[in-house]
């Protein structure tokens, strides 16, 4: 892909002086009592902000928090909390500023300050972005700098409309590298490629099956969707989640992969249980060996080494999924054993969304991942094959 990098302007020189405009994504969870109860992606954000500090840049940083009305300001909807983690992180004041979209309390930022700009969705006009927002957006920058990958799938004011109009616009660290690993592992991948989809539903990620079906040399399914995949090729899955109704998208899945020489690995081996409970009897069973009464919690251990088999042997691991419930422990194994080949594995490997990451903490790999996707939706969006709005205008702006 091809797009300015804020790193080469501020190795330029370029961000000098200028009055640089960042796009983050600071939408953290907060607790009942206003509490930021995760940072990673404030932490994440920092570069980006240090990189135009340090490059002597008058900085301005904005974000979205949740959803809310625009024209309606509610506490909750502040970023008051973000400000505060964010300066202490910077070792610095960040000043909150408020009904910024004309300019007041932003023109007076001098090079080398940074202020946060109060959550972006206030402003009228930014999800529809209209063009009035998003040229007044662009008015109060030199520089707009796109840093949000977790928003790159929203063509919103201050997320596309603002770098059409903006006199530059480029990719932050973060959104550039990102766009480098999904380039990396689906546009360029080294082959193999091995991708895992999984989750509860097929009729949650079937766009994402379908897209990675006409590319991927190995599709690891597991979760309920293993289950409609199970059932697809004639297996008794007992009463184990599944949906009967996505048996023909399910098969019709599998035979577009065969036609590629390519396969979707049906397991061998599950384990069972009575009841959906973290002290339920595990029982490992073959695949073919599941009684009506079982329900299916994780992949069996013959699976699982037959598929770490295959993530060894790949050049480039997609990972979206946890694949049996790894929250209980007896039913953990099957996902314990794909992380831990994920990690010994020589592949590229880029994994994303927040099962897939609370499953990456719990087994401490994440050094042994090469690009954890900080992206919910707009990570299962690029899995979909879609040009995310960010990727698109940066281009189209880098085109000149
Ligand atoms: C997210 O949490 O996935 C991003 O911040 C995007 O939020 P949104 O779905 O409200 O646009």
């Amino acid at each position: 892909m091809n797009f300015i990098r804020f790193s080469d302007l501020c190795a330029q020189g370029l961000a000098k002086g200028q009055r640089v405009f960042i796009r983050a994504d600071l939408n953290v969870p907060l607790d009942a009592y206003g509490r930021i109860t995760e940072d990673t992606r404030i932490r994440a954000s920092v570069p980006c902000i240090q990189m135009a500090l340090d490059a002597g840049a008058a900085v301005m940083v904005t974000s979205h928090l949740g959803r809310p009305v625009e024209g309606e300001f509610k506490p909750e909807d502040s970023l008051a909390a973000v400000a505060q983690r964010l300066g202490e992180i910077l070792k610095r004041d960040v000043p909150l500023v408020s009904n910024w979209a004309d300019g007041a309390g932003v023109v007076s930022v001098k090079p080398g300050e940074v202020v946060l700009l109060e959550n972006c969705r206030l402003n009228i006009g930014e999800k529809k972005n209209t063009e009035t927002l998003a040229r007044k957006l662009a008015a109060l920058c030199d520089i707009f700098v796109h840093d949000a990958f977790g928003t790159a799938h929203r063509a919103e004011a201050s997320t596309y409309g603002i770098a059409q109009y903006a006199k530059t616009a480029c990719a932050g660290p973060l959104l550039a590298a990102e766009m480098d690993a999904i380039s990396k592992a689906l546009t360029n991948p080294r082959r193999p490629l091995v991708a895992i989809v999984a989750g509860s539903k097929v009729s949650t990620k079937l766009t994402i099956l379908k897209a990675l079906a006409n590319n991927v040399d190995q599709l690891i399914v597991g979760g309920g969707i293993a289950n409609t995949f199970m059932l697809a090729a004639g297996l008794n899955i007992g009463k184990s989640l599944a949906e009967k109704d996505l048996l023909a998208e399910a098969t019709a899945v599998i035979e577009a992969m065969k036609a590629r020489g390519a396969a979707v690995p049906i397991p061998v081996d599950v384990v069972t249980a009575k009841t959906f409970s973290a002290t339920a009897t595990a029982t490992i069973k073959a695949a073919n060996d599941v009684a009506d009464d079982d329900l299916i919690l994780d992949i069996g251990p013959q699976t699982t080494a037959i598929l770490a088999a295959q993530l060894m042997a790949a050049g480039t691991i997609v990972w979206n999924g946890p694949v049996g419930v790894f929250e209980f422990d007896a039913f953990s194994h099957g996902t314990e054993g794909i992380a831990r080949a994920i990690a010994a594995s020589r592949a590229f490997s880029i994994a994303g969304g927040g099962d897939t990451v609370a499953a990456i903490a719990k087994y401490s790999i994440a050094h042994q991942v090469d690009y954890i996707s900080t992206g919910g939706g707009a990570f299962l969006e690029v899995l979909e094959g879609k040009t995310l709005p960010a990727f698109d205008i940066l281009q189209q702006r880098a085109a000149g």
